[in-house]
């Protein structure tokens, strides 16, 4: 079934639009409201990108861990900047290279994703952007930005999990902040260039087809239903309740920053005017609907629903068994927090993961009787997953699982 499948389809419907008439054989409206994971022997679905996949001959991800496929499987050990084996990245390349010509070799595909990203940070010097090699071929480029920009980490960790305990800041001031942000004429200029700069630095003039998918984000909470009125998720006893009224507002700047997302897209393609669109808003959000957190129905936290499609800490994904981030070797420097030290590189990478074992490293240390939630601890985690930075980066995140 789709879960970051999902997303992956949405961008693969939204490439099509772009594609000449002659190479789009499925109607992509229906792709994108309907997407369906492909079966074995079942034919594969065809849009523009898969149905002639012989003139892809490369692209580019780059972004935050929402695109970085963050807790979905590694080969061997994580690394540092989080990608996972079933981002939607990933799936994209695999199923371009499985649709390649017979004796083409795979497309060229550049996977800048990175756990923290934001939008300044693509422009870095030795950012994401400058990072890509001319050398190789981009005929589209896939892109998740603006939420680490927005705080997201700082809304869920204030409103939710309260990794810092009393010292988290209220939720309201984060909500706030998050909202301020997000009309901010500062943030909508930072995506504008950002996107701008992507496209001179692939040469946009000498390829007229390139296109640059930007993703948006989906609300996390069904918030229409009683159920997690009196839920907590707090780390520490005692935590915030999601209550109704907490659900819809952070479901309204996920709406949010969705919005703006489209609109700089809009206003990007308006420089561009009678060319081709050089960028797609890909709003895979409805296709959430259903598979958020709090369902009508559903007693959170449930880490056996396979129909959430958002991680919660330490849940499992694509098949591994309970004891999830067993098999995950997190680089052995990170498995101990040195409260008196971790925050500063906490923030600079701006990893979730790295911000929350940070944060309750220094909970701890301020306030020695804090006590974990019942609701936290899985027996399996007692001992050692307690400071597995992966269970928490991945928090509130697209599951793989096939
Ligand atoms: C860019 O890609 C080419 C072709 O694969 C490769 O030979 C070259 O080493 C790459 N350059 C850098 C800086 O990675
Ligand atoms: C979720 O999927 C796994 C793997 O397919 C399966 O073993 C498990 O029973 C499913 N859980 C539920 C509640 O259906």
């Amino acid at each position: 079934m789709a879960r970051l499948a999902h997303i992956q389809r949405a961008i693969t419907a939204a490439l099509a639009l772009l594609a000449p008439a002659h190479h789009v054989s499925a109607k992509p409206a229906r792709l994108m409201s309907a997407p369906s994971a492909e079966r074995p022997g079942q034919k594969p679905l065809r849009s523009g990108l898969d149905a002639d996949p012989a003139g892809i001959a490369g692209f580019v991800s780059l972004g935050d861990s929402y695109s970085a496929g963050i807790g979905t499987g590694v080969d061997g050990v994580e690394v540092n900047c989080r990608l996972g084996l079933h981002g939607y990245p990933a799936l994209i390349y695999a199923d371009l290279s499985r649709h390649a010509a017979p004796y083409a070799p795979p497309p060229a595909f550049q996977w800048r994703s990175c756990t923290g990203a934001t939008a300044n940070g693509l422009l870095h010097a030795e950012g994401q952007i400058a990072s890509l090699n001319h050398s190789l071929p981009a005929d589209f480029a896939t892109l998740s930005i603006g939420g680490n920009d927005l705080g997201f980490f700082d809304v869920i960790n204030a409103c939710v999990f309260r990794f810092y305990s009393y010292y988290s800041g209220t939720c309201d001031a984060a909500l706030r902040r998050a909202a301020d942000l997000v009309a901010s004429p500062d943030f909508e200029l930072r995506l504008q260039v950002a996107l701008l700069e992507l496209l001179d630095n692939v040469q946009w003039e000498r390829h007229p087809r390139f296109a640059v998918a930007v993703t948006g984000y989906a609300r996390f909470f069904g918030a229409a239903s009683p159920e997690c009125d009196d839920l907590s998720l707090g780390v520490w006893w005692g935590g915030p309740k999601l209550s109704r009224a907490l659900r819809t507002e952070m479901n309204s700047l996920v709406l949010a920053a969705n919005s703006k997302l489209r609109s700089v897209v809009e206003r990007v393609n308006e420089r561009f005017a009678g060319a081709r669109p050089k960028a797609l808003f890909v709003d895979y959000d409805a296709g959430f609907g259903g598979h958020r957190f709090c369902e009508p129905g559903v007693g959170e936290p449930d880490y056996s629903r396979n129909d959430t499609w958002f991680f919660l800490v330490g849940g499992p994904d694509n098949g591994e068994s309970s004891t999830v981030d067993s098999n995950v070797q997190a680089p052995s420097d990170l498995l101990l927090v040195d409260p008196h030290s971790c925050l500063e590189p906490a923030r600079e990478s701006g990893d979730w993961g790295l911000l929350a074992t940070c944060y309750m490293a220094m909970a701890k240390q301020r306030d020695p009787t804090l006590q974990p939630a019942g609701s936290m601890i899985r027996p399996q985690e007692e001992n050692s997953g307690w400071y597995v930075p992966t269970s928490y980066a991945k928090v509130f995140h697209p599951v793989g699982r096939l």
